[in-house]
């Protein structure tokens, strides 16, 4: 067992003065490291589709969903889906983002498991299970690589299973 949180890389002032970004590229480089947070992210639970969430949230998705033999879906920022799509609108801290999927990317009563790599203030997970919902699907649980726990971005998530694999 490697301990992957060493690899996980402090980059001060990124994307802005202030900033203390967490850089998970040194993990996904190191095979032995990359492979076990993906086992981990989906270890044990149940579902039929797993959703990244554009972008770093692809990496550790598509991985999860070819171990696991599910399908996958991507949430997209707006205007890079080419169907017809579902959209969700949430604040930032300054403006707001909207996200997409595609509305006919589900069977209806599919179990969905969300992955993505941050878990922040929660609006961008909070906005996907709304999609994910709209569009017929069932939230089979969230799982996220890190949690930056003074954010609180799990209260936006209450009722759900949420597995994070490192807590900050
Ligand atoms: C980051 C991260 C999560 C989101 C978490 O994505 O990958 O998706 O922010 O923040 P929240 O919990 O406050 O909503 P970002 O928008 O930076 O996109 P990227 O993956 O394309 O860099």
């Amino acid at each position: 067992m490697t301990d992957w949180s060493t690899l996980i890389r402090d980059v001060p002032d990124y994307p802005k003065p202030g900033i203390l970004f967490k850089d998970i590229t040194p993990l996904l480089a190191d095979h032995a490291a990359f492979t076990q947070v993906v086992d981990e992210l989906a270890d044990g639970l149940v579902f039929d589709k797993v959703v990244g969430i554009e972008a770093r949230g692809f990496i550790l998705a598509a991985p999860v969903a070819y171990h696991s033999g599910a399908g996958f879906v991507p949430v997209r920022k707006k205007g890079k889906l080419p169907a017809a799509t579902l959209e969700e609108s949430y604040e930032l801290e300054y403006g707001s983002a909207t996200i997409e999927v595609h509305a006919d990317a589900f069977t209806p009563g599919d179990r969905v498991l969300i992955v993505d790599d941050v878990l922040a203030t929660g609006g961008t997970a909070e906005a996907t299970v709304a999609l994910i919902r709209r569009a017929g699907a069932e939230i089979a649980a969230v799982s996220f690589l890190m949690e930056l726990s003074f954010l609180s971005g799990r209260d936006r998530l209450q009722g759900l299973e949420i597995r994070t694999l490192l807590t900050v």
